[in-house]
């Protein structure tokens, strides 16, 4: 299951629309693309939304017929994986294939579903649907486990996106077999300034407060929140809950300056990314 907090929405941000456009892109092309930034920026969130994994995760045919219809999924094509510590080829090469396998069970069955039919079967023989393989945590892949990652990509028309830190282009690049299928590279950024405007907004929003940027209060928090976040998702979501923590002991209702750095004294914060 993803880490983000209940009751958290997910935002649009333009970062994610750009990296929806790059999962687009390989997967109309077919290529491999790789996805690299720092800690936090919002990788894995932006991937399981893109591929709708929270949902698929929670949904299986066999269940389908006692919930209600969700038809957004007959256009999911995506599967996300992560790859786990210990990545045997056979580990990767098994459960990127049940994945896949169950990814297009779910979507045939809610094609059933929709058209009023329940005798979709319990063991699923149809095509695979798959168009685009997400692995995320790709750094922990070793030579090894790379050469499966390339195997599965050859052996299907399926375009693989590979998500890790940075570095991991030039780690890459090493393997030229794999570097020459490369297509896109995609480079995760933190949120910007004006970004970060808007995201406060609903930060702000969250703590039953609304921001005013001409008044001199707000704006020193909010400089203050971009200084120390430079931008960072998770840093931000750590920060908000020290400062809702802070608030709400203090019957506080103005997010000062003073709070955001009284917050920030009780994160353990490395150095910013
Ligand atoms: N678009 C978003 N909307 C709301 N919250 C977000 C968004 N993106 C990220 N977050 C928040 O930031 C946290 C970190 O995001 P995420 O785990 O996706 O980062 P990451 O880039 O994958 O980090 P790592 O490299 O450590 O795996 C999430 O748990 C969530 O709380
Ligand atoms: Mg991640």
């Amino acid at each position: 299951m993803s880490n983000r907090l209940e009751g958290d929405p997910f935002l649009v941000t333009k970062e994610h629309r750009r990296f929806a456009e790059f999962c687009d892109a390989c997967r109309r092309y077919r290529y491999i693309g790789l996805c690299y930034g720092v800690p936090g920026v919002g990788k894995t969130l932006s991937a399981r939304t893109y591929a709708q994994w929270d949902r698929i995760e929670t949904l299986s045919p066999q269940l389908l017929a006692g919930v209600p219809p969700v038809p957004e999924i007959l256009a999911c094509r995506t599967v996300f994986y992560t790859a786990p510590v210990n990545n045997s080829p056979h580990t990767i090469h098994q459960e990127v294939r049940s994945r896949r396998r169950d990814l297009s069970a779910l979507v045939s069955a809610m094609r059933w579903v929709l058209d009023g039919r329940t005798d979709y079967p319990l063991t699923f023989q149809g095509a695979d649907l798959t168009e685009l393989v997400i692995v995320d945590e790709a750094d922990r892949l070793k030579p090894v486990g790379l050469e499966q990652v390339r195997d599965l990509y050859d052996r299907s028309t399926i375009g693989l996106v590979l998500i890790g830190m940075p570095g991991i282009e030039k780690r890459l690049a090493r393997y030229p077999q794999l570097y020459s299928r490369v297509g896109f590279v995609h480079h995760f950024q933190p949120l910007s300034v004006e970004e970060m405007h808007f995201v406060l907004r609903h930060k702000w929003q969250q703590l039953g407060l609304t921001i005013d940027l001409s008044d001199f209060t707000d704006a020193e928090a909010v400089a203050a929140i971009i200084r120390i976040t430079g931008g960072n998702f998770r840093l931000l979501q750590r920060l908000f809950s020290q400062i809702g923590r802070i608030m709400a002991i203090n019957e506080l209702r103005t997010l000062t300056k003073e709070v955001v750095e009284s917050a920030r004294e009780l994160l353990v914060i490395g150095p910013t990314p």
